[in-house]
């Protein structure tokens, strides 16, 4: 994204706004633009009218690169050329005003945009202006729905509407929310879509059966309730599901790439087909108005990358509207116009009807009987994480950038930025990006363009630490600690480690780095010694890190960093020399492992799980775990010949196959840690881990390479079992905030024949799941997305990887088989999940702190030697601590005198006693190095200021109505937040 030139005009209105609400408002460009719903064709009341919608899809990666298919690229691959598509459709547009086009992906428009002349760039203002270029959704793409965390979503689309607004203001801003493709769809999305100021939402899959109940009972339009917790309309979002996906009614595709008929008008020619056109339109036309309620139809004229040739679809589409409008003067009662989907809306909601209330989600979406598309829930296990950890790097990196002002992109170490990631990180967001549908070279390319973010970042990191510390000692990063690989800590006799946290809340947590002494001497900040140990680096370790590294011990001790600050920590080497006999770890299960919180027992005869406890509230439950895998299906069955892939879960049997009943065991007991080392087979271990002051049980996993040579493809389980009587329900989050019910063979919204009894029952697990009874919840909080069910009572199992022989006929043409430079037989991914037992009443309490610190985790910086006397070990960029309910969502740089401020009440209503209450925050005593001398509200996605937001309402057939608005804040500055709200302020600063 463009940083918006800062220009003198709008620094001197902010310096003279004497309000707090100090920001110009938008002003009335001079040409009085008729964009939005005044530009939309008339239509006529008595008569069925049609809205074209002329549109691509394109998608920012998938079997091509992002930057492939801009430049088309590959075309050997998929024909397909982003750039030519917009070149096309301006020249197109200009040649009859009745046009019209809706552009979605401000990724591709954003590449374009900058490579335009001045003239192209005003005329494409002018169309813009006018309405006959539309945008809509805006983000930076299109998000897959399924595999996203809510806060990586926040951010692209936040970027991409920022373009639009930058670039082409009020007009740019998109009305409607378009996600025409993802597989499946969340109740977030349509939460945070609602809170984004969207009028409406489409969409074009939805499982076969929900489908053909909703054409039956005209319920393809509804009104979306997308949050439990937020007062209604707030999370209210009006959808509707298109007609044929996002293509063309059948016969009517005009593309290059397409093979039916053009108009043939010529009635001297050879072929005349007007008569035969006109029929079939008019037949599809009154088909599709008996399954919708209004006299307002929608078709999407388009598909994947079209409109190369743009010529070729207006040229018939123009020819389409005058001659089915021509039958008009015969009586026919049909009117066909070009149009946009907010102008649909617009006749949506003049229609004034009433539209049944939707209160659940759109997951697992199926196709058909036994094509269930829950195996992209996991698919790419490594890519997941690392997406996920890179959204915890950037938000450490944005507000790095605010806490250490200009000298953070500008600094000792060179020039540094926050952007680089921030594009990274949104185009991989996209719906062939973190889903894991795309080819092998596409996933390269997503996971090449985050380490070139985090390249970026880090230079910003260390200009902005060395600032606050005082020291411009070279800073280190060690991105391989989970496999205990680190150069600098290996051979140091002397490093410091600081440790900083993202989080407006001390946290603390276990740190390991892998290290050749046996003995260390830990001090913190203020000098004291911290107690650490040293152990054996286990065998599964050093086999997954393949000679990189060599590390023999790792050290283990706790650091403690203040809220969004970091802490320092010394470590000087004392001894040297082999592991020290007590060190070493036993080689059998322990018949129990605890701390103050925890207790676990062990099966000694099988090394497994066998109880969990919580000590403070005195419950018990019988837990075993182990690993299983799905056979998974190859095509060759009876019922269908669908294979398991990328997107499709297809098991060849309900019953997964152990992989050992048994574990091998080491256990190691000392007073920083407690794990037992389990080992299941060559290609299965894990380690049980319980730290001394956690409140969750922490398990290890190591996966793969998975094996192949029996020619089975295997999708790879971990599961729970347990005595707690959860009556065929589950609990899963959606894109890491609220949680939903899931029943077993179950669907709250239409009667399910179920007939895939495994996939079928598969849901998204963004941050967590659980299983709880009257007495008993066991939640799972997970480091990564991944797909789970419930299949029997008491037990929750969770894919972890997958490694499939077969293409599932999806289109991404190739199984799902990942190998690498370093691990050519095969993946192997390492993950953990953190289990916790609570009474269902205060579950809350422990896992929405827990996921948190899962999903932003400590930034850890090495430096060799010694530090500078004058080195300052502590920093806090906080005045004071945040109220445990309140989440510091967003802190980053907007322009240069500007923070975007995003505060989130991270607990639903009722969900705790203690925390779901409302609650303060001063945004004067916010931060420790800042002055914030003014702020505006904004909407979601900081396009629009909060006062001048107005959305289209909306009547339910059912369900409470709208109560009035909330109550205001106390004060301008000290702003309140009630459970489940995300709030965004633009602050205006002033460094102290
Ligand atoms: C919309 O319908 C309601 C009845 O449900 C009616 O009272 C109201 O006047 C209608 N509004 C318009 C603008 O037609
Ligand atoms: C949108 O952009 C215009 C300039 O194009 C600017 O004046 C306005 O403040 C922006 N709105 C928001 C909400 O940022
Ligand atoms: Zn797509």
């Amino acid at each position: 994204m463009a940083t918006p030139e800062y220009t003198p005009f709008v620094f001197l209105l902010l310096l003279f706004q004497s309000s707090v609400w100090g920001f110009p408002v938008c002003q009335t460009p001079q040409e009085s633009p008729t964009c939005g719903y005044k530009s939309c064709h008339a239509t006529k009341p008595g008569m069925l009218n049609v809205h074209l919608v002329p549109h691509t899809h394109d998608d920012v990666g998938w079997l091509k690169t992002v930057d492939q298919y801009f430049y088309g690229d590959r075309n050997d691959i998929q024909h397909a050329g982003v750039q030519y598509i917009l070149d096309s459709v301006v020249d197109q547009l200009l040649k009859n005003p009745d046009r019209r086009f809706i552009y979605v992906e401000t990724a591709f428009f954003y590449r374009w945009w900058k490579q335009q002349t001045d003239d192209m760039q005003n005329t494409v203002k002018q169309l813009v202006n006018e309405g006959r270029l539309e945008f809509v959704n805006g983000g930076w793409c299109m998000s897959d729905e399924a595999t996203t965390h809510y806060s990586a979503v926040i951010d692209q689309m936040t970027m991409g509407l920022r373009f639009l607004n930058d670039t082409f203001g009020h007009c740019g801003r998109p009305r409607v929310a378009w996600h025409i493709d993802p597989f499946g769809h969340a109740r977030e999305h349509a939460s945070m879509f609602a809170q984004m100021g969207y009028d409406g939402f489409f969409f074009g899959r939805l499982d076969y059966q929900d489908r053909n109940r909703r054409m039956v009972a005209r319920e393809q339009e509804m009104l979306w309730r997308a949050s439990e917790s937020l007062t209604p309309p707030m999370a209210d979002l009006f959808t509707g599901i298109l007609p044929n996906g996002y293509n063309p009614p059948e016969g009517f595709c005009w593309d290059q790439s397409c093979d039916d008929p053009p108009i043939r008008d010529d009635p001297d020619l050879e072929d005349y087909n007007v008569d035969d056109v006109v029929t079939r339109f008019l037949h599809i036309a009154h088909g599709q108005a008996l399954v919708y309620k209004t006299n307002h139809i929608i078709m999407t004229m388009g598909s994947d990358f079209q409109y190369e040739n743009a010529n070729l679809w207006y040229k018939n589409l123009d020819k389409l509207i005058r001659y089915v409008n021509q039958m008009q003067s015969n009586g026919s009662e049909v009117n066909v116009l070009y149009s946009t989907p907010s102008c649909y809306l617009q006749e949506l909601h003049r229609a004034n009807l009433t539209w049944p209330l939707k209160g659940d989600d759109f997951f697992p979406y199926a196709d058909s009987a036994h094509d269930f598309w829950t195996g992209y829930f996991t698919s790419r296990p490594a890519l997941k994480r690392y997406e996920r950890i890179s959204n915890s790097y950037l938000q450490t990196c944005k507000q790095l950038e605010v806490l250490g002002g200009p000298i953070s992109g500008k600094g000792p170490f060179g020039a540094g930025d926050s952007e680089t990631l921030k594009k990274a990180m949104a185009v991989a967001q996209h719906h062939d990006a973190v889903s894991g549908t795309e080819k092998q070279h596409v996933a390269n390319d997503y996971a090449r363009k985050l380490a070139n973010g985090w390249a970026h970042c880090q230079v910003l990191v260390s200009n902005t630490l060395s600032s606050l510390s005082g020291s411009s000692a070279p800073r280190v990063y060690c991105e391989h600690l989970n496999i205990s690989v680190c150069p600098l800590t290996e051979t140091s006799k002397k490093f410091s480690v600081n440790v900083y946290n993202p989080l407006a809340r001390p946290v603390s947590w276990p740190v390991r780095l892998p290290v050749n002494g046996t003995a260390y001497r830990i001090s913190d900040a203020k000098g004291k010694a911290v107690d650490s140990q040293v152990v054996p680096v286990s065998q599964a370790t050093a086999a997954v890190r393949r000679g990189r590294g060599y590390a023999v011990n790792e050290l283990l001790f706790q650091v403690q960093a203040p809220p969004l600050g970091y802490s320092t920590y010394s470590v000087s080497l004392l001894q040297n020399g082999p592991p020290s006999p007590q060190s070493s770890p036993l080689p059998r299960a322990p018949k129990a492992v605890q701390n103050k919180f925890l207790r676990v027992t062990f099966d000694p005869e099988t090394g497994l799980l066998s109880s969990l406890s919580n000590l403070e509230t005195q419950q018990t439950v019988k837990l075993s775990q182990n690993f299983y895998w799905y056979n998974a299906s190859d095509g060759n069955n009876s019922e269908s010949i669908q294979m398991s892939g990328a997107y499709i879960f297809r098991p060849n049997t309900s019953t997964p196959f152990i992989i050992s009943k048994t574990a091998k065991i080491e256990t190691l007991q000392n007073s920083v840690v407690q794990e037992v080392r389990q080992w299941f087979s060559p290609w299965v271990s894990q380690v049980v881990r319980l730290y001394t002051d956690s409140r969750a049980l922490e398990l290890e996993w190591t996966v793969g390479p998975v094996p192949i040579g029996d020619d089975l493809g295997k999708e790879v389980i971990s599961r729970l079992d347990s005595s707690i009587n959860s009556s065929g329900v589950f609990y899963t989050d959606s894109n890491g905030r609220e949680v939903l019910q899931r029943r077993k063979d179950y669907r709250p919204t239409w009667n399910l024949r179920q007939s895939e009894p495994i996939a079928g029952n598969y849901y998204p697990i963004n941050s967590r799941a659980y299983i709880k009874d009257d007495k008993d919840q066991l939640t799972v909080v997970t480091d990564r997305s991944q797909g789970g069910g419930s299949i029997q009572d008491g037990s929750l199992e969770i894919m972890l990887h997958r490694r499939l022989l077969y293409d599932d006929v999806r289109g991404v043409g190739e199984p799902l088989n990942e190998t690498s430079d370093i691990y050519p037989e095969g993946l192997v991914v390492r993950g953990r999940h953190l289990l916790s037992l609570s009474p269902p009443a205060t579950a809350a309490d422990t896992h929405r702190p827990l996921a948190q610190e899962v999903v932003l985790q400590p930034l850890i910086t090495f430096t060799d030697g010694e530090l500078h006397p004058s080195t300052r070990l502590e920093f806090s960029g906080l005045q004071a601590v945040l109220p445990p309910a309140v989440h510091l969502l967003t802190v980053s740089q907007w322009d240069q005198d500007t923070v975007l401020l995003r505060l989130e009440h991270q607990y639903q209503a009722s969900e705790s006693k203690e925390h779901s209450q409302p609650v303060t925050v001063n945004l004067q005593k916010l931060f420790s190095t800042l002055d914030v001398l003014g702020v505006s509200e904004m909407n979601l996605s900081a396009n629009q200021w909060k006062d001048e937001m107005t959305r289209l309402d909306w009547k339910a057939e059912s369900g409470e109505k709208p109560l009035p608005k909330r109550g205001g804040d106390p004060s301008v500055w000290e702003v309140s937040l009630k459970p489940m709200e995300i709030r965004t302020f633009l602050l205006r600063v002033r460094q102290r």
